[in-house]
């Protein structure tokens, strides 16, 4: 008898594993893929791992991530790795990581920071704190980012 949840393995595109057990619908949000794309997708959530004890994964038939995809993958799935497949074949794997300084992907959650005034354009820049859990600190101002206001800002209702 089968035993195992098995999901085909995909032709040409992306597979982003070892995510985070829950965030799935995060990654699909800062790929901005809702499905209505017509892309074949394949979301699996709160499977069994090795490293992590249970995980996600997506695969997204036909894509390439562009750089600041990746960048923010990592900061919500840092031990994500993503898997370049080209004709049924893992061409390049990747292990995502979180950078020391996070610049201009995310928004200050202080409005008085000098990166949020509308004529001084200022790119926003974070220290990494910590990345489990993700705690980020402004370069100009102090104030902090956590995981949810991340979530927020990268997966959220409204963008
Ligand atoms: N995969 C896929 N379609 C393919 C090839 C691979 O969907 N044509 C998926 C696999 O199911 C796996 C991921 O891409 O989830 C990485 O594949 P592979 O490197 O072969 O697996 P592992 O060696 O288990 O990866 P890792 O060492 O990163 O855990
Ligand atoms: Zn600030």
């Amino acid at each position: 008898m089968e035993k195992e949840l098995r999901v085909s393995k995909i032709a040409e595109g992306t597979v982003i594993d070892h995510i985070d057990a829950g965030r799935a619908l995060y990654v699909l949000r800062i790929l901005g893929l809702t499905g209505a794309e017509g892309l074949t997708i394949a979301v699996v959530m709160n499977v069994p791992s090795q490293k992590l004890g249970r995980k996600d994964i997506v695969k997204v038939e036909g894509v390439t991530l562009r750089r600041d995809q990746v960048s923010k993958i990592a900061l919500i799935a840092p031990s994500a790795t993503i898997n370049i497949i080209r004709n049924y074949d893992v061409i390049e794997k990747v292990k995502v990581s979180v950078p020391p300084l996070v610049e201009g992907l995310l928004r200050c959650v202080n409005p008085n920071c000098i990166t949020n005034q509308p004529n001084e354009p200022v790119t926003s820049k974070f220290r990494v704190l910590t990345i489990r859990p993700l705690r980020l600190r402004c370069e100009y101002c102090g104030a902090e980012l956590n995981h949810n206001d991340v979530v927020a800002q990268l997966a959220g209702g409204t963008r």
